[in-house]
């Protein structure tokens, strides 16, 4: 009896941590949400629209499981060859150098073809990762291509790229990381646990029956990092969405003398994420040893009941305790609580990559709303001959936003719609490209539904001008021509000649190549809306759609977007948002709205004659612009003060 006392001491240190841990496993309540415990897709469905993405490579991923396989031969054989050199070492008679060198020369053999087989694992792995990362990339973002205003209105753009870049590349890890890592340790496991019992079968016995143990502490360890886990996760969210909104918002928050309150916050978020990432750490610090006392106990276990074994001579289905024996367990029990103790920290990593590939997935689930007709039509040419009829149209169910709009526009014709803010101007001119799809009535291009053209086909022949000017990042010419390569820089010039915007870009040093930074703004206001129609006289549209900016644009500038407008107006058929009384007096008719219905139409003249909301309006855009004619200096860069009832925006 008094011989197992050591290992009922070892027995009794390792039940007591264990009955702590099962008290603490059993008092905390689990908190599945938010790491991707909450999903509605189940993991099978997931998997199985992944694999679609390994498909392709399956003759890879095949290569891969057979180096795979024999890159763990170190793991399972190394301990059986020390053993064996233990054996020749230790033995009394017939020791010679050559056994010795056999033995090492096959260590180093199973050794280097160990590495060799890493070394190619990493590279393919690598290689046919990034070829995954690089598709999902991209057919996320044709996806988020195809979808329409409405359903991207829907998803903040913050949220976009975070799908197009973190959760494509979680899901790559997955392939390339994640999936490896468990196969692997899953075949080192069986891998260990065969050679154990072929080398002793008491021991292996032994060795075993430590698992229970594993086996709980890594459920408990499991519950307790996942709550950490998700707080790592909200606190990083949380802390980017800070970031992005506001460094966008850095120059107000300095102009309004913000900064201060703002470092608070920040460091509010700040602080919480360090103490989650400190709690993760604890977590593992506490479960990293316990696995390690495992380890231990299990060694001393190894090397009291071996070493019993061994001096008793015991026999056991044919098998003796030698030192190699020991020897060899030594190195098995390692090899064997390694890839256990990895299997229970890659859950949450494992957890987190579907949630990231259900994000994604969802995303592709989102039908395109707005798609083309089987049979759609693209003819080469249209007349531009428009037409309305009982056009309803809302944004939201049921929150009218055009009232049985109806009007024609024959082919050639300059038309601006004037109206207070929110009448429903930009609106009419969106459906008109199919940005939304009406709810009722008709929108006729030459006499055509334009639910019949093919999409791209009516914005080829649509040149839209947006009321804020959207700008790339990169040249003057990549922002006229639009990867469309086939623009010569004559072309290019001419159309910058027509609109006026030769004169600024020839002051520049660099011309056409002179560098655009993000969102154009090394450029002013007046310049970009330049731009913006030297872009769409560029690509010669039969149909002008221009939104007219608001923000006050220096005199100088104001004369050659003017001049540039008359101009156009003479390209073809013309719908204008206008706010200036050159404009409006430019068009060869009006249309006034009101709260999405169309109030009065005609010329400046009916108008006028009609003395109705038009001839209110007119005064008080009138009286405007003589007060600001009347100012001496320039101010180009303030912002326009909006009265009610004006030419809204
Ligand atoms: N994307 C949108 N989602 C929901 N409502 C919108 C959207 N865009 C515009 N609206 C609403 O539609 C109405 C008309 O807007 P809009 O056509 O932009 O007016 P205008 O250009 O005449 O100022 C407004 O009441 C506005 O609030
Ligand atoms: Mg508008």
């Amino acid at each position: 009896m008094f011989e197992w006392y050591p290992l009922l001491i070892v027995g009794a240190i390792v039940g007591l941590f264990s009955a702590i841990i099962f008290v603490a496993y059993l008092t905390i309540k689990d908190d599945q949400a938010g790491i991707g415990f909450d999903r509605h897709m189940s993991d099978r469905e997931i998997i199985r629209r992944l694999l679609g993405y390994a498909k392709p490579h399956w003759k890879t991923f095949l290569v891969l499981l057979l180096i795979m396989i024999l890159s763990i031969a170190y793991d399972v054989l190394s301990p059986i060859i020390v053993g064996d050199i233990e054996e020749i070492l230790s033995a009394e008679a017939g020791f010679t150098m050559t056994a010795l060198y056999s033995r090492v020369a096959v260590f180093g053999g199973i050794l280097a073809v160990s590495v060799a087989c890493l070394y190619l694992e990493m590279v393919i792995l690598q290689r046919v990762g990034q070829k995954i990362l690089s598709k999902l990339r991209e057919d996320t973002f044709v996806h988020i291509e195809s979808l329409s205003h409405a359903q991207l209105n829907s998803i903040p753009v913050g949220k976009l790229v975070t799908r197009v870049t973190n959760d494509t590349d979680a899901i790559s890890r997955l392939f390339t990381n994640i999936l490896v890592n468990l196969i692997k340790n899953f075949f080192v496991i069986i891998g260990v646990t065969v050679a154990m019992f072929v080398v002793n079968v008491q021991l292996a016995l032994m060795v075993l029956g430590f698992s229970p143990f594993i086996v709980l502490f890594s459920f408990v360890f499991r519950k307790f990092s996942r709550r950490a886990y998700r707080r790592v996760k909200d606190g990083t969210t949380d802390i980017n969405t800070f970031l992005s909104e506001h460094l966008s918002g850095m120059k107000i928050i300095q102009i309004f003398n913000r900064e201060e309150r703002k470092r608070e916050e920040f460091n509010e978020k700040n602080r919480r994420l360090w103490r989650a990432r400190r709690d993760e750490i604890r977590v593992f610090a506490v479960f990293r040893p316990l696995v390690y006392m495992l380890y231990i106990a299990s060694v001393l276990c190894l090397l009291y009941l071996g070493a019993r074994g061994y001096i008793k001579e015991t026999t056991f289905l044919g098998q003796t305790i030698t030192g190699g024996t020991i020897a060899s367990f030594y190195l098995f029990i390692g090899t064997f609580f390694n890839p256990i103790q990895s299997l229970a920290e890659q859950f949450n990593r494992l957890q987190s990559a579907f949630a990231s590939a259900e994000k994604i997935l969802t995303i592709f689930s989102m039908e395109p709303e707005i798609v083309d007709e089987p049979d759609a039509i693209e003819p080469e040419h249209i007349r531009g001959e428009i037409e309305f009829r009982d056009v309803w149209f809302s944004y939201v169910p049921d929150e009218w936003v055009l009232q049985g709009v109806s009007f024609h526009i024959n082919a050639g014709e300059t038309v601006a719609f004037v109206g207070a803010t929110g009448s429903g101007k930009t609106t009419i001119l969106s459906l008109l490209c199919r940005n939304y799809d009406i709810q009722k009535g008709e929108i006729l291009l030459d006499g055509v539904n334009i639910r019949r053209y093919r999409i791209s086909c009516l914005r080829r022949h649509m040149g839209q001008m947006l009321q804020d000017v959207f700008i790339f990042s990169g040249t003057i010419r990549s922002n006229l021509v639009l990867r469309e390569e086939s623009f010569t820089d004559e072309q290019v010039m001419e159309a910058c000649r027509y609109v006026n915007a030769d004169s600024f870009i020839g002051k520049l040093k660099h011309g056409l190549d002179e560098e655009v930074r993000e969102r154009g703004n090394n450029f002013s206001a007046g310049q970009r809306q330049l731009l913006s129609f030297a872009r769409t006289v560029l690509h010669r549209p039969e149909i002008m759609i221009l939104d007219e900016a608001t923000a006050n644009i220096d005199t100088e500038t104001e004369q050659l977007i003017q001049n540039s407008l008359e101009k156009m107006m003479t390209i073809g058929t013309m719908l204008v948002v206008a706010h200036r009384l050159s404009t409006i007096r430019g068009a060869d008719r009006i249309i006034v709205l009101s709260k999405g219905k169309i109030e009065e139409q005609g010329t400046h003249e009916e108008l006028l004659a009609q003395k109705g909301r038009y001839y209110v309006l007119y005064q008080q855009t009138l009286k405007r612009e003589e007060n600001r004619k009347k100012l001496s200096f320039d101010q180009a860069d303030l912002p326009e003060k909006q009265t009610e009832g004006e030419f809204g925006i």
